[in-house]
Parts: structure tokens; sequence; C-alpha cells
């Protein structure tokens, strides 16, 4: 769904590449971790320290391989649209390979990797369905595919994906809206099925960072799936 039904702030938008390189410098004060690593800590149907092989789709400054990286998987190979933010996750040395490329046509290999991870970035996807076919090709069987996001619940009531400007001038991403169904519906289309599925909250752990989130008290800001490529486990 287009963004623009919900869009009660009209603030000026930036595509993808323009939009994280201008962020990049403030991007890792503003996001915090609550939004996405406590949701990957309470996932327990992944292993991660079996895991010799995973893909870091959209990896941007490296947060999630940083943390993959500190629950023992082994190699990590990273993908992101954003030069500027590939540069930020080098620095960090957890990856074994950082392309620049479209996550949607990765060029990795077919089942290449035991685990496929993609943080914060399906909103910037019009369509799903790709990502998800994308996802089942580079996922060995018996694999599995995480996906954290920010929860649509949000972007329906106008708060797009954006940052501010060292004036203060706030600045949106390109976004789509994509209902929790969706994903499940393109998931299901590429063969991939759910076994695990939560949700963030702003609660009192967020709010102690945030607290002129107060008004948003209790709603819903993130949400993780663990897709699985067995019909049965
Ligand atoms: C909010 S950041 C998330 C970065 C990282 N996963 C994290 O959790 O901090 C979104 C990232 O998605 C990337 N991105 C968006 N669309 C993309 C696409 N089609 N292909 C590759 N990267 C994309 C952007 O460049 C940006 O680095």
């Amino acid at each position: 769904m287009d963004f623009s039904s919900f869009d009660v702030h009209n603030y000026p938008t930036l595509s993808v590449t323009e939009g994280y390189k201008e962020w990049v410098n403030t991007y890792e004060e503003t996001v915090q971790d609550e939004m996405d690593i406590r949701l990957l800590s309470r996932i327990t149907t992944v292993e991660w320290a079996t895991i010799q092989s995973a893909v870091d789709l959209a990896c941007g400054t490296g947060r999630t391989g940083n943390w993959l990286k500190q629950q023992g998987v082994k190699n990590i190979d990273g993908i992101d649209l954003t030069p500027e933010m590939l540069d930020v996750a080098r620095k960090k040395q957890v990856y074994r390979h950082l392309v620049v490329g479209d996550i949607l046509n990765t060029g990795f290999g077919t089942e290449n990797y035991q685990l496929t991870t993609l943080v914060l970035a399906d909103e910037h996807l019009e369509d799903l369905l790709p990502l998800y076919k994308e996802a089942w090709r580079l996922t060995r069987s018996g694999g599995n595919f995480v996906i954290v996001g920010y929860h649509p619940h949000f972007l329906m009531n106008g708060i797009i994906t954006h940052f501010h400007r060292q004036d203060g001038e706030p600045v949106a991403i390109q976004s789509y809206v994509h209902l929790l169904s969706a994903h499940f519906k393109a998931a299901q289309r590429s063969g991939w099925r759910l076994i695990e599925m939560d949700e963030g909250v702003v609660d009192n752990e967020w709010l102690a960072k945030k607290p002129n989130w107060v008004k948003y008290a209790n709603h819903p800001v993130s949400f993780s799936m663990v897709w699985h490529t067995d019909s049965q486990i």
C-alpha cells in the first residue's frame, strides 16, 4: 500500500539512497535496540551459535551483523543499496563480504545460507513477494529467514520512517505500508512456513530512553517473524 493515504505530516521525502546517505551520520544514535535487537534476543527457534553462514539483507551500518556475531554466527555476508551505510558496517569488521546492491536481486549463490535476515527495511519495498522469493532462493533447506520490521500500525498512524536534519527539519524516506497478513501471503506463496512471531510495544524500557513517546505507550512499534524452509520440523 502507498503511504500517501496515511500521511498527516507531508515531510519532504527522499529516495532510499538519498535518505540514508544523509541519515548515516546520526542513524545509530536514533535507532534504539528496543526497536529490533530486543526482538531478535527474544527469538527461541533459531540456534544462532550453530549457524556457519548467514546473509544480512539491507544490513545498513551493521547493527544486526554485530549482534549475530556476538551470538556466535560464523560467516556473515551483507548487502545494502546505500554505500555510506556500508562504510560504517565495514568498520565493525563482522562481515565476511559486504556488497552494494539491491536485496531483491542480490547475485549471491542459491541456497548459500543457513540464515537470512532482514531488519528494519521491508517498509522501503513496494512489493513483498520478490523479497520472500529472493530470501527463499538464498536460504538452504532446513534454514530460516528472520525478518524484523517497523510496525505497520505506526505507518498507518502517519509516522513514516524519517530523520531530522541538523537544523531540526524532519525528512522522510520513501516507504510503503504492508499489513502483517501481506507478509504471511507473500511468504507462503514463496514456500515459507511461519514458526515464530512477536511484536514489540512502546513500554517502560522504551520510554526510559524516549520519554516524549509517552503518547504512544503500549502501541506496537515493531514485529518479528521467523520463517522456516521445511513444511515440517
Ligand atoms: C533502517 S535501515 C536498517 C539497517 C539495518 N538493517 C539496521 O537494522 O540497522 C534500512 C536500510 O535498508 C536499505 N535498503 C532499503 N531498500 C533496499 C533495497 N532494495 N536493497 C538494499 N538495501 C535497501 C537502506 O539503504 C538502509 O541501509
